[in-house]
């Protein structure tokens, strides 16, 4: 039979809105519809938990989906602990301060005790992430699940992690090797809404006058410092509730770090940041496509990976 391509193109819109056959390398939505049906009420439950606990471990779910999509997909590398052959990417200097594995361990626990085997630790990483935006406050945004595990975990790929240091462009160009849009960049940086950088993430920006930065920001930067190399200092005012606090601060040139005060500096990505300060369900909708992408990055097929027993070892 003959579709015409205007009912394939009304098909495919269809299918985009409500999300069904999202045909990601395996993924789907209900993946776990027969084999754990209780998967995501179940690391809802466990995340909500945690972040009641500790509310400021929300930011920490949500870097981690960052750091393990962003280095060899998202394949729960990030969660793999060195061995004594191999120096994982969790201890590279790059982890910067990684938190909230326990509530992945936590999670992952409680699932082996209904349905042992089945469900991946990427899969629980992308779903804590997703859980952890909207119990802050964020957008709720599906994802398909089926993502498998992957079996490695080197220091050395945490090279391609985005450094603070790096300007617009160079962000960009970063983030567009992964697929990833100007529009993409910019919302995602808005993560930065919930948390904190140490010290050591900014003080290089310290040490020469910056006509970017508002000098009693940068008084309240220093005084951090004074506290030494690993104060926190947070991204913005609320820094546990996601909003949109964070492009406030970067248009009154109170950015923490060099490459979140750059978005405001450039031109390039000037109107998106002014777009997202004015109008935070503007925000909302670009992060939660962009949560998306990022949840979705080279997934890895059963050939190519394992559903761990534990998230922290291979099997
Ligand atoms: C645009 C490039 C990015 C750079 C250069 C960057 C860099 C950093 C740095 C240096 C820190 C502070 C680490 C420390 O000093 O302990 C940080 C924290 C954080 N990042 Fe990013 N990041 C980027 C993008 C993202 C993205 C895409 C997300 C998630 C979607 C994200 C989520 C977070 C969160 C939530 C924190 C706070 C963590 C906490 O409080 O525990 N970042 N980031
Ligand atoms: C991160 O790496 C440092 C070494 O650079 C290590 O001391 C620390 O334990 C690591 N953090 C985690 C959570 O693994
Ligand atoms: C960003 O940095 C690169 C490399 O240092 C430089 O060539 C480029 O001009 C910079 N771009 C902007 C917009 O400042």
């Amino acid at each position: 039979m003959m579709v015409s391509p205007n009912l394939l193109s009304v098909i495919m819109l269809i299918h985009a809105i409500i999300g069904l056959p999202y045909n990601v390398r395996g993924l789907s939505m209900g993946y776990y519809m027969m084999s754990c049906p209780m998967v995501e009420q179940t690391v809802t439950n466990t995340v909500n938990n945690a972040l009641q606990a500790d509310p400021t471990l929300a930011a920490g779910l949500i870097r981690m989906l960052f750091h393990d999509c962003f280095i060899e997909g998202c394949d729960a590398s990030i969660l793999l602990d060195s061995t004594k052959d191999n120096t994982a990417e969790k201890d590279s200097p790059a982890n910067l301060s990684l938190r909230g594995y326990e509530i992945i361990d936590d999670a992952k626990a409680e699932i082996e005790n209904t349905c042992p085997g089945v469900v991946s630790c990427a899969d629980i990483v992308a779903m804590a992430a997703r859980d952890a935006v909207f119990w802050a406050g964020g957008p709720y945004y599906q994802i398909p699940n089926g993502r498998f595990d992957g079996k490695r975990s080197k220091i050395e790929d945490t090279r391609n992690l985005p450094s603070p240091f790096l300007n617009a462009s160079q962000l960009i160009q970063t983030f567009g090797q992964r697929g990833f849009s100007v529009r993409d960049v910019v919302a995602l940086s808005g993560a930065h809404t919930l948390g904190v950088a140490r010290c050591s993430s900014f003080k290089d920006r310290l040490t020469t006058p910056d006509s970017t930065m508002d000098s009693s920001f940068a008084k309240t930067l220093s005084k951090t410092c004074s506290a030494g190399d690993n104060t926190e200092q947070p991204f913005d005012a609320t820094r546990n509730d996601f909003d949109n606090a964070y492009f406030n601060a970067l248009q009154r040139k109170s950015g923490v770090l060099f490459s979140d005060q750059t978005l405001y500096n450039t031109p390039m990505t000037r109107n998106l940041v002014n777009g997202y300060a004015f109008n935070q369900a503007m925000f909302f909708f670009h992060f939660q496509q962009a949560m998306q992408k990022m949840s979705n990055l080279n997934v890895k097929s059963g050939s190519q990976g394992e559903v761990r027993q534990n998230c922290r070892i291979l099997n």
